[in-house]
């Protein structure tokens, strides 16, 4: 069985990861490809558990400091790789992630309390040799984006504790996630997520048909072709 790919999306608060990660899990069914949908932090009982800790603000209430926090998103990341991701790609599903180790990257490992050894030892043990595949960097002002997080956030719930940081922090993680992406081109893909909806799903599904459906079929049909001439081979013999 083949397996699974693994496809991130990541960005600042507001640029629409949850919409496009339906859209995008929607049509790869209609390509016949099995898929699951996660989050980060979370996906697993008990990472859901540790993105309460993290998100209503009790961790840095509690004087955990960003350190501790880095600590707590990679624990976290740990368990969902081992108990959720690891078992659907090898069960040949594909992954869609909402956020993942760049979300580490930029908002932990740009503050500058956070050394950069400590980030990468910790997404090293954390993602254990499952770099995406495929990252999709939706990148919107922040503004543009705070503004349509809290348009959509329903009365019952609080914002959470990075929403609440000041503007200009925003803007830097915007332009520290433009610069991952320029250091890593093979694995990310910037998309303007100031289009419509549907012009946005349709740059992450032409890009998703070019650099995974068409390779992985390519790389079928040769295995197919191989197995076919060694078949034959063996009749003639
Ligand atoms: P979201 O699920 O609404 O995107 O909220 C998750 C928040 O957690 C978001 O503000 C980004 C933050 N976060 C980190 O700071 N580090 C991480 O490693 C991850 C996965 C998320």
């Amino acid at each position: 069985m083949q397996r699974g790919k693994f496809i991130t999306f990541e960005g600042g608060e507001g640029v629409g990861k949850t919409t496009q990660i339906r859209l995008l899990s929607e049509y790869l069914k209609t390509k016949g490809i099995e898929c699951i949908s996660s989050r980060e932090p979370g996906g697993s009982p008990w990472a859901e558990a540790v993105r309460h800790v993290l998100l209503s603000g009790l961790a840095d209430k509690m004087g955990l400091g960003p350190s501790g926090e880095a600590i707590l998103f990679a624990a976290a990341r740990a368990d969902h790789v081992d108990s959720k991701i690891e078992p659907a790609l090898e069960q040949g599903k594909w992954v869609l992630c909402d956020r993942f180790m760049d979300s580490t990257r930029v908002y932990q490992g740009e503050s500058d309390d956070v050394a950069p050894e400590l980030v990468d030892s910790l997404e090293r043990i954390a993602i254990n040799g499952h770099k995406p595949d495929l990252t999709f960097i939706l990148d919107l002002r922040a503004d543009v984006g705070l503004h349509r997080a809290n348009a959509r956030r329903k009365a019952s719930e609080a914002v959470d504790r990075f929403e609440r940081e000041d503007i200009t922090i925003h803007e830097n993680r915007r332009n520290a996630f433009l610069q991952l992406a320029t250091r890593n081109p093979d694995r990310c893909r910037v998309i303007d997520a100031s289009q419509t909806i549907d012009e946005i799903a349709f740059d992450i599904w032409r890009t998703v048909e070019n650099v995974l459906i068409k390779p992985a079929k390519a790389e079928q049909e040769k295995r197919d072709a191989d197995q076919t001439s060694e078949q034959n081979e063996a009749e003639e013999a």
